[in-house]
């Protein structure tokens, strides 16, 4: 189990300088809509500067046809980050399209494909998709294992189940992460890290439960102590 941070704060500075204070863990750092469209790839490379072992999960959820998900996933790969997502909805064809695309890279990020946003309750996933999480998200995991991804973007929920569809080396990177029951917000499935580490999670993902943190340094070591333990 690798810890993911998410770098969701409302500047590059303040980002910049949780990423600072974080240089010493083996972490994961998660750049998301709000970090990329405003600070772009210097951002990426002042995260690298930082520390050139931070690894970089760049979460876009790419979803467009799959000819431009591949220039995009191509676009990516050219920024030395270490993983990438799409959405699953965009079908069998832009997965396919996007790791046949990455094939010629030496060494591709990884590419995890969105099932279920854990924002989503079953009520309001069923008004998009038709279909309940569970069933969909197995359905969406299934569909990235047969076309060559590396894994999805889960709830804890849905962890232990895709991989039994797949294969336990399927990776699931669980967003909606209180370590220890912090505040939901607006996540509508949330779990513990014992819960995902029960549930095989690879990477659970935390955002306010690290940068709202009084002493987010502390509650990453926290956190890692308890990983540690596992
Ligand atoms: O603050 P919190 O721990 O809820 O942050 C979760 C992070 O994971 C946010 O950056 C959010 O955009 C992202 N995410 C998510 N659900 C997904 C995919 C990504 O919450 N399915």
């Amino acid at each position: 189990m690798e810890l993911c941070v998410a770098l969701d704060l409302p500047s590059a500075e303040e980002n910049l300088a949780l990423a600072e204070s974080l240089k010493d863990y083996n972490v994961w750092m998660k750049v998301g809509f709000r970090a990329y469209i405003r600070d772009g790839k210097p951002f990426i490379e002042a995260l690298k500067t930082i520390n050139p072992d931070f690894r970089i999960f760049l979460d876009l959820k790419l979803y467009d046809i799959p000819n431009t998900m591949a220039d995009a996933a191509e676009e990516i790969a050219k920024l030395g980050v270490d993983m990438f997502n799409i959405h699953a909805s965009a079908g069998a064809v832009a997965m396919k399209t996007v790791m046949e695309r990455l094939s010629s890279y030496e060494k591709r990020p990884l590419v995890l494909a969105v099932t279920a946003l854990t924002s989503f309750s079953e009520e309001t996933f069923r008004m998009i998709y038709e279909k309940g999480i569970d069933e969909k998200a197995e359905q969406f995991a299934r569909m990235g294992y047969e076309n060559g991804l590396d894994g999805v973007v889960c709830s804890t929920f849905e962890s232990r189940a895709i991989k039994n569809a797949t294969s336990h080396d399927f990776l699931t990177l669980c967003p909606g992460i209180r370590p220890f029951g912090e505040d939901a917000g607006d996540q509508q499935r949330v779990a513990t890290l014992e819960l995902a580490h029960e549930e095989g999670v690879d990477y659970p993902v935390v955002g306010r439960p690290i940068y709202k943190a009084q002493d987010p340094k502390q509650k990453v070591e926290e956190i890692l102590k308890v990983m540690a333990a596992f």
